[in-house]
């Protein structure tokens, strides 16, 4: 009996993938994992020979997802896009956390690295971050703080920054940031702290206001965004990213498979521009390993364990 269910294991991966693979979002579509997510798995189709399917399983700043994730079968037919609240800033935020972003998913790789911004409605009055600081801290009525949830990268990210700049606002969760990117533009939440990839069409299109870049450098892509530092608050060292996992077990050869199709999407010379157009960074040969997201996800872990006690930001 063994040998024929190896021999059945053996052929199941050798077809693979054989139908349909079915990737999940853990967010709304139109927000920054779901932009990223399609992106790479058009070319991921062309390559595998099989369709990807994109499905928004939304709910709990994406744990909801990742949990699901965890439960299905590791044959290689359902993949998530996690990233660094789903799969670090979550385990702080959650005290019992139903899954291990560590024991519970295969690395696949890495698709995008990610600024996150300050983001404000347009008629915010305060012409910089620090007028937006000053102003939130004495304002009779609190702002109204915009986020996908608790464990998203919007919510952990604004904590931060509110923690750093002591500032309480209104917290109002949506099922991602791409519904939460209209409410800012239409006016009805104040800020919010959101991936590049989707601040970059609203800045450009001049409907939304953007504050600071939380990381060493400006984004070639907005060169008139201020770094968080050159704003007047250093300590907002933010950045995200968005990768690719399978449900553990799933076979080293499956795994391979989807690492070599992310990779050949990452240098394809299409998608490297609208990643890239779009303010994304692209991981080199090095960061885009499992191993190397294995050990990306320990380390975010790490970094934003502080977080547990929502008072002390991570360094
Ligand atoms: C988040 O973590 O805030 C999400 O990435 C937002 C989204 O992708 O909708």
């Amino acid at each position: 009996m063994g040998l024929i269910a190896f021999s059945t294991a053996a052929v199941a991966q050798s077809d693979y993938p054989a139908r349909s693979i079915t990737a999940i979002v853990p967010f709304a579509a139109g927000g920054p994992t779901d932009t990223v997510a399609r992106i790479v798995t058009t070319h991921m189709s062309s390559t595998l020979g099989q369709q990807i399917i994109i499905e928004n399983v939304v709910g709990s700043g994406g744990t909801t997802a990742a949990l699901r994730a965890t439960r299905a079968l590791p044959d290689g037919y359902t993949i998530i896009i996690g990233h660094m609240g789903t799969h670090g800033a979550a385990v702080a935020l959650y005290p019992n956390l139903a899954y291990n972003p560590i024991s519970d998913f295969e690395p696949i790789g890495m698709a995008a690295g990610m600024a996150v911004l300050i983001l404000a409605r347009k008629d915010l009055p305060a012409a910089s971050l620090a007028e937006f600081i000053a102003g939130a801290r004495s304002g009779a009525a609190p702002l109204n703080m915009a986020h996908a949830g608790l464990g998203s990268v919007s919510f952990a990210s604004c904590l931060l920054f509110n923690a750093v700049t002591d500032i309480h606002p209104l917290l109002t969760p949506f099922q991602g940031t791409g519904p939460a990117m209209n409410a800012l533009v239409a006016g009805r939440v104040d800020y919010m702290c959101d991936q590049i990839v989707s601040a970059v069409p609203r800045l450009q299109a001049g409907i939304v206001t953007a504050y600071a870049i939380g990381g060493e450098h400006r984004s070639p892509i907005l060169p008139d965004v201020p770094t968080a530092a050159e704003a007047g608050l250093p300590q907002f060292q933010v950045s995200a990213w968005n990768a690719l996992f399978a449900p553990k077990a799933t076979s080293p050869q499956i795994v391979a498979r989807l690492n070599a199709a992310l990779g050949k999407a990452l240098d394809n010379p299409a998608i490297r521009k609208q990643l890239l157009d779009l303010g994304g960074d692209i991981p080199d040969n090095d960061g885009r390993s499992p191993q190397a997201l294995a050990a990306l996800v320990r380390s975010e872990i790490d970094r934003w364990m502080p977080l547990k006690s929502a008072n002390v930001p991570p360094r």
